[in-house]
């Protein structure tokens, strides 16, 4: 949560830093603040409530100019999101001022030391308090600012990301790091831009650094980077090409992210397997886990960790693993696997999906389970984060940057390097048949053109979406590995319109949901032609005869379903194995269309972060 932009160098840093803020808001959007070194040395912050753009308004007629600069803009977790609590925050003296993305757990006990020895507090936030901690330490044993920012880190309990400035130190960055991240880029003549993540970055160099946990970064316009580790110990700092392209950040003509991401699915997929598939020559590679693919082929289980959406990718990777590789795989919600001493050891193979790689639970959880000697593997969107630099190997899914909070295109590239996984598996274990391969493999290609078909149903869905618009609650239904796909179209209902939506098994209907059902209950129904068809057109029954609305995504051609359903969403055949890649499609056009209607911001929901790198 939260984002971070600092900039030092030759241009003015506001304009780089707002702009950098806003690639970052997707982190977090209840305030945001900017603090710049002006020219004549004094220290200008500007901190509001709500989105950068407020920020902006509020700066627009201050002229400030310098060249070193922070901003932030913030998820709030200590404090409400009001000004005074916004970043950055700044010491008793007025000397320093920090931003800071994360939590410090101990900041109550250090905060009434501070207080016993006669410092105050304007806001509520733990930041405040590690700017305060600072100065102290500062004031009694007379070291500088930075070497009192590392002494002060050693004292805390937490994580953090960092960046602070100082009036006596007009020429430095001053970045730390431990659990959050934070990228440090290297432009010409002494630049730096530091950033949660490398969208504020790409635009100015593609030469950066991914600060490690426990690295103290100093950003010196004259003398260049330096890096330490919070012990004192100088490190060489390992500098990295991006691969990122600026067009990816940008909207390209569609209203909003999501929109556009809804709409980049072909591509997304058909890059996810670009070059780890040839149905022809009949082969899956996926180059990054090939040094592991024994031990899970022989693995007596696989355990999944991740959170939301990429929680609901395991749950069809469930699917996959066990009907086509036969490998018995449980999927766990990262934040109650990490806390509920889970019996794991050598012998597991621990994969974490996660599309920011960032994702706090879902970090811990590896952690854990490295610690007790599991293999740890990643399927990650984000190169170079987090979770994809602390496993032993991993995937990535080449999505592109997602921006829209609620996520879409990166849930299906999940889904596709799960399957590819499966296959590859399935294919070294013997458990699937060279035809069925080979049909899978086709079938898989031509999802891409499939998806397309779905997305020139978007009037269709937007005119569906209209009659349900003013809906309380919505049901979503679906069984087997639509069951998930029930899950996350209730989550992006949920997510971005705020009507309350549940997913459920359908079969599970009948034990609690179905007492919900009115006319007034929009049904969404997963009713595709499969093993479990006949079954569902049971529920769909069920669901009308207590006169719920049914919404039904079917197979092309269906007339079971047309008959009896409100409303049918026909999606192209496919392979069963393969239905949630196309199911899911529809059922985000619908949330997207209905969060429009109501006036609902749909890339920038209430409350919600895209990254939530805090507990
Ligand atoms: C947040 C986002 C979700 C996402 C989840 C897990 O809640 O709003 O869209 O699914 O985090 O994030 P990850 O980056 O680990 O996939």
């Amino acid at each position: 949560m939260c984002g971070i932009v600092a900039y030092i160098g030759k241009q003015q840093a506001y304009p780089v830093i707002i702009k950098g803020l806003k690639r970052l808001e997707y982190r977090g959007y209840d305030s945001a603040g900017i603090a710049i070194l002006d020219t004549n040395g004094d220290l200008k912050v500007f901190k509001k409530q709500g989105k950068v753009a407020n920020l902006e308004e509020l700066v627009q007629q201050k002229n400030i100019q310098g060249n070193i600069g922070i901003g932030h803009t913030r998820w709030a977790t200590h404090g409400l999101p009001n000004d005074i609590n916004a970043h950055p925050h700044i010491s008793n003296n007025g000397e320093i001022a920090l931003v800071h993305n994360g939590i410090i757990e101990n900041y109550d006990a250090i905060k009434q030391d501070l207080i016993e020895k006669g410092y105050s507090f304007k806001s509520e936030t733990d930041t405040e308090v590690l700017a305060v901690l600072i100065e102290d330490i500062k004031e009694h044993s007379g070291v500088s600012y930075t070497e009192a920012l590392r002494l002060g880190l050693q004292q805390v309990v937490g994580a953090y990301a960092i960046v602070m400035i100082e009036k006596e130190n007009p020429k430095r960055l001053v970045a730390a790091r431990k659990s959050s991240p934070l990228v440090v880029g290297i432009g010409k003549d002494g630049e730096f831009l530091c950033a949660s993540d490398a969208t504020p970055i790409v635009e100015y160099t593609k030469q950066v650094v991914y600060l490690e946990d426990e690295e103290i970064a100093i950003l010196d316009i004259e003398k260049g980077m330096k890096l330490y580790s919070i012990d004192d110990i100088e490190k060489t700092p390992y500098v990295q090409e991006l691969e990122m392209h600026l067009e990816a950040l940008e909207k390209e003509g569609y209203d909003y992210f999501m929109l556009k991401e809804i709409h980049e699915q072909p591509r997304s997929i058909r890059d996810c397997f670009r070059g780890r598939l040839n149905a022809e020559e009949s082969w899956v590679k996926l180059g990054g886990i090939k040094d592991y693919e024994d031990k899970m082929v022989n693995a007596s289980r696989i355990i999944m960790v991740a959170c939301g959406t990429s929680w609901h990718a395991c749950l069809v990777g469930e699917y996959l693993f066990e009907d086509l590789a036969r490998i018995n795989v449980e999927v766990e919600y990262a934040s109650e696997f990490r806390y509920r001493n889970p019996i794991i050891g050598e012998d597991d193979i621990v994969i974490a999906v996660s599309q920011s790689g960032e994702t706090a639970d879902t970090l811990a959880a590896l952690e854990l389970a490295k610690s007790k000697g599991a293999t740890i593997l990643g399927i990650c969107n984000v190169v170079g984060s987090s979770i994809s630099r602390i496993t032993d190997a991993g995937s990535y899914t080449h999505a592109g940057p997602e921006i829209g909070v609620a996520s879409t295109k990166a849930f299906t590239a999940q889904v596709t390097v799960l399957t590819l996984m499966a296959l590859s598996l399935a294919k070294k274990k013997g458990t699937i048949t060279d035809a069925e391969f080979r049909t899978l493999l086709t079938e898989l290609e031509a999802i891409p053109t499939k998806v397309e078909m779905i997305l020139e149903k978007n009037d269709e869905i937007e005119a569906i979406a209209k009659q349900y618009k003013d809906s309380l609650n919505a049901l979503y239904l679906g069984r087997g590995n639509s069951f998930p796909v029930a899950l996350e179209g209730a989550l992006k209902l949920k997510e971005i319109s705020y009507i309350h939506a549940e997913g459920y098994p359908a079969a599970e209907m009948k034990h609690g949901p179905i007492a919900l059902i009115d006319e007034e209950m929009p049904v969404v129904v997963i009713a595709t032609k499969g093993p479990s068809y006949e079954k569902v057109v049971s529920n769909i029954q069920e669901v009308k005869a207590r006169k719920g609305k049914i919404i039904a995504i079917v197979t092309e051609g269906d007339e079971q379903v047309k008959e009896i359903a409100d409303h049918v969403i026909e999606i192209p055949e496919t392979n069963e194995h393969l239905i949630p890649l196309l199911a899911t499609i529809p059922l985000q056009l619908l949330s997207y269309h209905i969060a429009l209607m109501r006036g609902c911001d749909v890339d920038q929901p209430r409350n919600l972060a895209k990254s939530v790198t805090v507990e």
